[in-house]
């Protein structure tokens, strides 16, 4: 009899976000007269902006002519978006990352999913709680997490970092040495960011114990202060310790078109091992590239009218974050986040727990959002909303909520 990955029953549950993606439905077909804001998942609303979608239907074109026509992707993606990469997410930052040390992808998610592949299954993670699900998760189904104690919510071989109210949701160093760190900044969930001195101490620490980071960099397009990096690359010494993952779900309304990519700097190694080459052999084998168009349309986010046309999407949906920072503040809620990210991140009510507010907050005010616990034990007693909304809706949640 075949034998299947047993690490996969270990995981609790499903993954967060399809759990509330039933719990809604259910509630929406046991109510179809309400209207539901989805504050929920952090997917985008807004249009592709023109300048996209004219890269889009160009590209469509060349692939219907012979001379323009293209077949598989190269295995790292087109130079012309590398390029583009390098030069504006990287050179123009005074980070010194080259063309080829960027590999295009179908997005943060299956990079973060699978970057642990590269890694031996005995190495120690350490993630900060709350923390996206797909870093914990992709791990499990790795074996390299242990074993889950539903108590406490917690897996015997993973490492906490836990972001609290009182460390302003900034985790301090471990205290166990672990072999790989998982930090995302702009902060998913709590909407948290870190200043270039606070990711410099990460970035030392990692080269002096021996650690990798993996930086997932994807809301840096939301932030707003200067003395917060958009890239670890920004710190010194990065290039020997640091992977850093981008998408382009965020800053560019890409989640339903898929494109992202990961930065493996040649100088990070294992002994001899490149990790840039194990990741390149990775993607030699097993994937196959996003699309040309995609590629194209990446492109365009860089070129003058893309920035220009990007840039109001971000600020769009940061008036949004505006809105609902300060209409909770108003209402009495305890609220953080928001500033340089397009999440916030609120304390649920009295000793409500984070899934009792997601049930009063759908069934009283018919909006959606997610529940800390869904992040994390530390988010217990957390609620996430974002910014992704329409405007119109986020005035109207934000109105409901108050009137609770
Ligand atoms: C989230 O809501 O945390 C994100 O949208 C999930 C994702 O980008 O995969």
């Amino acid at each position: 009899m075949f034998k299947i990955n047993d690490n996969y029953l270990k995981l609790p549950g499903s993954y967060l976000f399809s759990t509330i993606g039933k719990k809604v439905a259910a509630y929406s077909a046991a109510h179809p007269e309400k209207e539901i804001i989805r504050l929920g998942i952090g997917d985008v609303t807004q249009p592709l902006a023109p300048v996209i979608v004219e890269a889009l239907k160009k590209a469509v074109e060349e692939m219907g002519v012979q001379e323009t026509f293209h077949g598989y992707a190269p295995d790292l993606g087109y130079e012309f978006l590398r390029n583009a990469i390098a030069e504006n997410d990287y050179r123009a930052r005074g980070c010194e990352i080259a063309a080829d040390e960027i590999f295009v992808s179908d997005g943060a998610k299956s990079d973060s999913g699978n970057i642990q592949e590269i890694f031996s299954v005995d190495n120690k993670i350490a993630v900060c709680d709350p923390v996206y699900p797909v870093y914990v998760d992709s791990n499990v189904m790795a074996g390299r997490t242990g074993t889950y104690d539903p108590a406490t919510g917690t897996w015997s071989d993973v490492i906490y970092m836990p972001c609290t109210m009182e460390n302003g949701f900034s985790p301090e160093l471990p205290k166990k040495r672990p072999d790989l760190i998982y930090l995302c900044y702009p902060n998913n969930p709590t909407g948290a960011s870190i200043t270039k001195d606070a990711l410099q101490e990460w970035v030392n620490y990692a080269n002096r114990e021996g650690c990798v980071i993996i930086y997932d960099a994807a809301y840096e397009a939301y932030i707003a202060e200067e003395n917060v990096p958009h890239s670890i690359y920004e710190c010194e010494g990065a290039r020997t310790c640091a992977i850093e993952l981008h998408s382009f779900s965020k800053n560019a309304g890409f989640t339903g078109v898929r494109l992202g990519y990961t930065v493996v700097p040649r100088d990070l190694k294992c002994g001899d091992v490149s990790l840039h080459a194990l990741w390149a052999r990775r993607h030699g084998t097993k994937y196959n590239g996003a699309p040309y168009i995609v590629q194209r349309a990446g492109e365009a986010v860089y070129s003058d009218e893309g920035k220009r046309q990007l840039k109001a999407q971000v600020a769009y949906y940061m008036k949004n974050a505006q809105v609902i920072y300060e209409g909770l503040k108003e209402a009495g809620y305890t609220v953080f986040g928001g500033v340089n990210a397009p999440y916030i991140w609120l304390k649920t009510p009295g000793s409500m727990t984070s899934w009792e507010f997601f049930d009063r907050l759908l069934e009283t005010a018919g909006v959606v959002g997610t529940p800390g616990s869904g992040f994390g034990p530390s988010g217990e007693g957390y609620f996430r909303l974002t910014a992704f909304g329409t405007y119109e809706n986020t005035v109207k949640a934000i109105e409901r909520i108050k009137a609770l």
